[in-house]
């Protein structure tokens, strides 16, 4: 017989309390936050789905290994076992460690880019996109059109639009120093790319003589939709189908946050001599020394052992299923959403959801907030808020305004999901009752994290 419950392939070691609050204390935590669940105190929040990056719960053999961490400055032990891990998954030349991924990305983008230069990506993650255009240069976002479109349905919407990138490689060619592909493709839904896709971006950089780097944060949970979506994949194991991503590329930028399994950490890895000299370079300046790139021993420890972790089929089955439950729940409530669920969140649609709030009203700080209110439920905006100021300084509404419940790795149980579909469920009822929101204050950049709002009619 079969079992249809996926039970969570692991056991419960040690835990922590999480807080209940009453909704009227809620309402007053997020007023003083000034509408923005970034500034909301985290023992406030009940489940917490702000982010996966560095939330995940580590294993007992990754406890264990923090005890093996050498700190030597130079040369230390942890390293080596750190490099030869990343290593033997990516079988890149040059494994530079940094202490997350978007000092990765300063590293390779201030060590290659000038000003005018353009870096085509699928969708860029709003740091990477921050970084290239930190450097002046812009970061062009070429994902396929059903990858725009949340209700449409495709395998693998974090595919790059091939034919658009062949036309900026040929009218751009000289000013595009280097070719990314976001794996999953965050921005755009935690959407997987295909590895048909990432051979025929391969062959392009081949043409145009260009650079590949992948953007490879959660590059576990991209090989196992390739498994199970992609023809003849079905009988790879996860961590093969990894490799083969990884060696169709020249290098990538990677937060060990995600699917490191760690709670800290990153690196930058690539083949050119050249490129790895300077960012070696840069990496001291900013990191530190190369062999620990502003990481202790011990987080080289919990990556290495964290990158072997997370390619296990068991966990991977458990992580996937688990949204995609959620995601089923919210579907049978009529809950707009992106479709299918990414791998590693729910990606709610707020802009079908709350079509009375316009975009520029930012409906999806109103589907945040309303979370949070009711259910001490912590989701976060990407749309207009996130995407929607641009560097001339003029605002137009994002590409979408999703709102992303993102699962840390490991952490929740299926209680907890089922306690979330309801919130969503409840919040879904009552949607036409939510106001749209205005900024009182926000900073040039990356106003997401530390913008304060006011709700509308209040
Ligand atoms: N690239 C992607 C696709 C990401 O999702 C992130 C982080 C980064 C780069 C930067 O890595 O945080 O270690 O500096 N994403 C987190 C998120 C913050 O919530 O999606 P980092």
């Amino acid at each position: 017989m079969a079992f249809r419950t996926i039970i969570e392939p692991f056991r419960i070691k040690s835990i922590e309390t999480i807080k209940t609050t009453t909704p009227e204390e809620r309402r007053k935590a997020i007023a003083a936050a000034g509408y923005n669940v970034f500034l909301l105190p985290a023992a406030d929040v009940l489940i917490d789905l702000l982010t996966d990056s560095g939330t995940g719960a580590m294993s007992s053999a990754q406890w264990g290994a923090l005890l093996q961490g050498d700190e030597s400055y130079a040369g230390s032990r942890s390293f080596y076992r750190f490099r030869d891990a990343v290593k033997d998954l990516t079988g890149f030349q040059h494994i530079i460690p940094t202490h997350q991924g978007r000092a990765a990305e300063r590293i390779l983008f201030h060590t290659i880019l000038g000003r005018g230069d353009v870096v085509p990506n699928n969708n860029h993650f709003d740091t990477t996109r921050a970084n290239i255009e930190v450097e002046g240069a812009e970061a062009r976002d070429l994902v396929i059109a059903e990858g725009r479109v949340p209700s449409l349905l495709h395998p693998f919407k974090g595919n790059i639009d091939l034919a658009a990138l062949e036309e900026s490689l040929v009218k751009d060619g000289d000013r595009i120093p280097v070719v990314m592909v976001t794996v999953t493709n965050n921005s755009g839904g935690g959407q997987p790319v295909s590895l048909e896709n990432l051979r025929g971006v391969r062959a392009l950089c081949d043409r145009f003589m260009k650079p590949f780097f992948l953007d490879a944060c959660r590059f576990a949970e991209n090989a196992y939709f390739i498994k199970l979506r992609e023809k003849g994949q079905a009988h790879r194991t996860p961590k093969e189908i990894a490799q083969e991503m990884f060696s169709l590329a020249d290098g990538c930028t990677m937060s060990a946050k995600k699917d490191g399994l760690a709670n800290i950490g990153g690196f930058l890895a690539m083949n050119d001599d050249a490129w790895a000299e300077e960012a070696r370079n840069l990496l001291i300046l900013t990191e530190g020394f190369p062999t620990y790139g502003g990481l202790a021993g011990y987080d080289l420890e919990a990556i290495a052992r964290g990158l072997e972790e997370v390619v296990e089929e068991p966990y991977l089955h458990y992580r996937i299923r688990s949204i995609e439950y959620l995601a089923e729940k919210l579907e049978s409530g009529g809950v707009p959403m992106i479709r299918p669920p990414g791998g590693h969140a729910v990606y709610l649609d707020a802009r079908a959801l709350l079509p009375h709030i316009p975009p520029l009203q930012y409906p999806g700080i109103a589907l945040v907030n309303a979370l949070y209110e009711v259910a001490g439920v912590r989701g976060v905006e990407i749309g207009t808020v996130m995407f929607g100021l641009h560097p001339d300084g003029s605002e137009h509404p994002g590409p979408m305004d999703l709102v992303r419940l993102a699962f840390p790795r490991r952490v929740y149980t299926q209680s907890h999901v089922d306690y979330v579909a309801e919130a969503v469920l409840e919040v879904a009822r009552n949607a036409a009752a939510l106001p749209g929101y205005r900024i009182t204050e926000a900073p040039r950049a990356l106003r997401h994290f530390t913008a304060r709002f006011q709700p509308l009619g209040s």
